[in-house]
């Protein structure tokens, strides 16, 4: 149940402990994902962020002739998927790496065409809520926000010695966030006197930064800047850019990929590189993306910024027949 690449030594880090356990992650979108994104026939689906494995479940139930390769960047999350849908046994592959070399990951399993790649970007409840990380502002642990604790840097070592200038344009392109500047300027007076190195430090930090009468009623007044950091960390919005045109390679005639992004950043990333791929053997599915039901965001307030976009490699059609 792993690629080439994952038997030559990956797999240490996914044998550690589950350790601690988040509210259980609901995959968003999964009825909408199950029915457009299901092969109709065998072959391979790719799930690039196979995360708590929610996905890859339901898809695996409901097109029982196909496979399944499963990446994520996370061994601890790829650990749970690995036996959430362990039943599934040689139908599963997974592989721990970064999407934006998926090409080489998937051809290290053997897999050099695909009836699915499926894309659900940012990270999952485990990791928010249970992964040690710091990628939440509820909980005080170290600043680290790394989706794969083998890469560099930190979310730390990024607060340490980004100018205040790059950290405002981070704050700004990542999270939208409104006051980029004082926030920025808060953060180098800070670390002046002492190093950020936890996520209650910077939650305290913003929040005396941003006047209180501008704190955002819906959301925390630092869901931006935890964001932005997670983004910039994870160089994530490069990543999806470089992961798209190789998830359209992928495809064989017929075959369908789909991303499911949470922001405008993300999203903007996905209708443009769409666009642009719809002018060649590819189309999009539908001219707006599928947004969940209110009885989904009700059940799981997660999914309420959800977008799904899909593209269809274009079967070609034989005009002699
Ligand atoms: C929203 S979760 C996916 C949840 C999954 N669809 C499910 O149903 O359980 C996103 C996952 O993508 C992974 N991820 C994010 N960026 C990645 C990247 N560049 N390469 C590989 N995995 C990535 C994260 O580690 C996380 O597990």
């Amino acid at each position: 149940m792993s690629c080439r690449r994952c038997s030559r030594g990956s797999r240490a880090s996914e044998s550690e402990p589950l350790g601690r356990e988040a509210t259980a992650h609901l995959p968003v979108l999964v009825e909408e994902v199950s029915f457009l994104l299901r092969p109709r026939r065998g072959g391979w689906m790719v799930d690039a962020t196979v995360g708590m494995g929610g996905h890859a479940e339901a898809l695996l139930e409901r097109s029982a002739a196909a496979r399944l390769f499963g990446i994520d960047g996370d061994p601890a999350s790829l650990a749970r998927a690995r036996a959430r849908l362990s039943r599934f046994g040689s139908r599963v592959v997974l592989c721990h790496g970064n999407f934006r070399h998926l090409v080489a990951l998937s051809g290290s399993a053997g897999v050099t065409e695909a009836e699915t790649v499926l894309l659900d970007l940012g990270v999952s409840s485990y990791q928010l809520e249970a992964s040690g990380r710091g990628f939440s502002f509820q909980t005080d642990e170290p600043l680290d926000m790394r989706i794969d604790p083998s890469e560099e840097p930190t979310a730390a070592e990024l607060l340490k010695r980004l100018s205040e200038a790059e950290l405002a344009r981070i704050l700004f392109e990542y999270g939208e966030e409104p006051h980029a500047r004082r926030i920025a300027r808060a953060i180098v007076s800070r670390r002046a006197r002492a190093p950020l190195n936890t996520t209650q430090e910077l939650v305290a930090v913003v929040k005396a930064a941003v006047p209180r009468r501008a704190w955002p009623r819906q959301s925390h007044v630092a869901t931006r800047t935890f964001q932005a950091l997670r983004i910039a960390v994870n160089d994530e919005l490069r990543a999806l850019a470089e992961a798209l045109p190789q998830a359209a390679r992928l495809l064989a005639p017929g075959g369908r990929l789909g991303v499911i992004s949470f922001h405008s950043g993300e999203d903007r990333v996905v209708k443009r590189t769409f666009n642009a791929l719809a002018t060649g053997p590819y189309a999009l599915l539908l001219p707006t993306p599928v947004k969940p039901s209110r009885d989904e965001v009700q059940a799981n307030p997660r999914a309420r910024s959800a977008r799904l976009r899909i593209l269809e490699r274009v079967e070609a059609i034989d005009v002699a027949a």
